[in-house]
């Protein structure tokens, strides 16, 4: 079979997708690079606002009326899956499977037990000519069932790929309860993966050429709370850091993402006494006012936000500080926005994805009226990303004329000749250099600035 893989939603859904890719593989199907010659469309999908969902509901209507004999055949995995479940058949009538995002590692298993009953001409009547009122969907496969070791069993990775820069999910659900995020419900229970089990992935992936790791996680920095112990006052997080730091070969560790409630001394110190640790984080804040974090159930304050910053940025030279910020939470006024935006600027995030509030049926905030406006929260969207701009300009500035160890990752997408690289602040550096360095360290020489980017020349 082709199998055609479309990804919405965080890294830890483009990390379930690669390892349905390198499973697929493994079994000897091939992986589409266009819709259009695929036997197979499978939506990995998210939930986390409305407009997410609509949109794969829309490519997947757009997919089935192309739909010829069964094929292709149309299956949905991931978060919109768990959340809505059969009622996705409601929205896409011919849809072949529903996966939940405990379901991944056996996505592979339903496509080929389709595809069976496909080739031997179980077809379910095709609306449109006529003959049924509605599309026999009863030989769906729809399974949402929670499952307590399938977390185990994403560490599979699809060596075609670049693996310069490989991604490791350490753990799967989110247990906080925050009260506007769906996600609890769509991920499920928090389990993390045995230490060794990824000790282990970073080995492999360390002796097939990466040379950066990245641990994923909802609240990367909770991984093992409740089943492993803390040691000498580390959290099993930290001691998870220690193992990745000794492995040759790798020379970068990254995280995403963490929660503040959990950035503990033993995290901050980390980054001074393990070097692979790059000078940077992901920091979610979401709000600057004590009482919107309240009512989100975030647990700390804006002071203790701006404290661990604070701490990160002094423990470096230079730190980069990025995070997720909503806007227009029910009841949102403009003085606790102003709160955000003095924070936003107190912490000098160089980086931030903003979004506007979006309700989610089931979640906490969803009971509240969504009262702030669309072009209000349309405004403070945009003063946020001024000032994101700018920050985003003064870091970068900041590099000019500096020396940075640069890691290449590919081809530059502009510019002859010319790769892209980041720095350990995560920052992204085009430089004219040959092909070969691609996966290698250099020294980059910043020449100039601009907010997404910066131009260097080789050492
Ligand atoms: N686990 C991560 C992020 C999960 S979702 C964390 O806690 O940081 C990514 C981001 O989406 C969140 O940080 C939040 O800023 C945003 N988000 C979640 N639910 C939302 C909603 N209902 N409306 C708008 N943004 C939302
Ligand atoms: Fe959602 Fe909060 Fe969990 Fe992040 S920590 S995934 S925002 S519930
Ligand atoms: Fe979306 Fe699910 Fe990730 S809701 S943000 S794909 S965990």
């Amino acid at each position: 079979m082709k199998v055609y893989i479309k990804t919405y939603g965080c890294q830890m859904n483009e990390r379930d997708s690669e390892n349905l890719a390198a499973q697929l593989k493994l079994r000897g199907h091939e992986i589409a690079r266009t819709e259009a010659e695929a036997d197979v469309f499978v939506a990995n999908t998210c939930s986390v606002r409305e407009a997410a969902e609509q949109k794969a509901i829309g490519k997947l209507l757009r997919i089935s009326h192309k739909k010829k004999n069964g094929f292709p055949i149309i299956g949905v995995m991931g978060c919109m899956s768990q959340n809505r479940g059969s009622e996705i058949v409601k929205s896409v009538p011919k849809i072949d499977f529903i996966a939940g995002s405990r379901k991944t590692p056996y996505v592979a298993d339903y496509i080929e037990e389709i595809a069976k009953r496909r080739k031997a001409g179980i077809i379910p009547q095709d609306p449109q000519k006529g003959e049924r009122k509605k599309w026999k969907h009863n030989d769906a496969i729809i399974n949402i069932e929670d499952d307590e070791t399938s977390h185990n069993l994403i560490k599979l990775h699809d060596f075609s790929k670049s693996q310069i820069c490989a991604n490791i999910s350490i753990m799967q659900g989110c247990a906080m309860k925050c009260s506007y995020c769906i996600v609890p419900k769509t991920r499920g229970i928090e389990r993390s993966r045995p230490m060794e089990d990824i000790v282990n992935e970073a080995e492999i992936l360390a002796n097939s050429g990466a040379k950066e790791i990245q641990l994923l996680g909802q609240v990367v920095n909770a991984y093992g709370r409740g089943e492993m112990p803390n040691v000498q006052g580390k959290s099993p997080f930290v001691r998870l850091l220690e193992k990745i730091n000794k492995i040759n070969g790798i020379e970068r560790i990254r995280f995403v993402s963490p929660h503040p409630s959990f950035f503990k001394e033993d995290l901050i110190a980390a980054y001074s006494s393990l070097e692979k640790i790059c000078e940077y984080a992901h920091l979610p804040l979401q709000s600057g006012s004590d009482r919107v974090l309240r009512e989100m159930r975030r647990p700390y304050s804006a002071e203790k936000f701006i404290k661990i910053a604070k701490a990160l940025k002094a423990s470096k030279e230079i730190f980069s500080l990025s995070t997720d910020i909503i806007v227009g939470y029910p009841n949102e006024t403009e003085e606790d926005f102003l709160k955000t935006c003095e924070v936003f600027k107190e912490c000098g995030f160089d980086m931030a994805y903003i979004f506007k509030y979006s309700p989610r049926m089931g979640t906490v905030s969803a009971e509240l009226e969504d009262n702030v406006s669309e072009d209000e929260k349309e405004r403070r969207n945009q003063i946020l990303l001024e000032m994101l701009k700018k920050q985003s300009l003064d870091f970068n500035e900041r590099l000019v004329n500096t020396s940075q160890e640069v890691l290449v990752e590919s081809k530059a997408k502009r510019g002859l000749g010319n790769l892209m690289g980041r720095t350990r602040t995560h920052r992204k550096v085009i430089f004219k250099a040959p092909e070969e360095l691609i996966g290698k360290l250099v020294s980059v020489k910043i020449i100039s600035a601009g907010v997404s980017a910066m131009d260097g020349v080789l050492e």
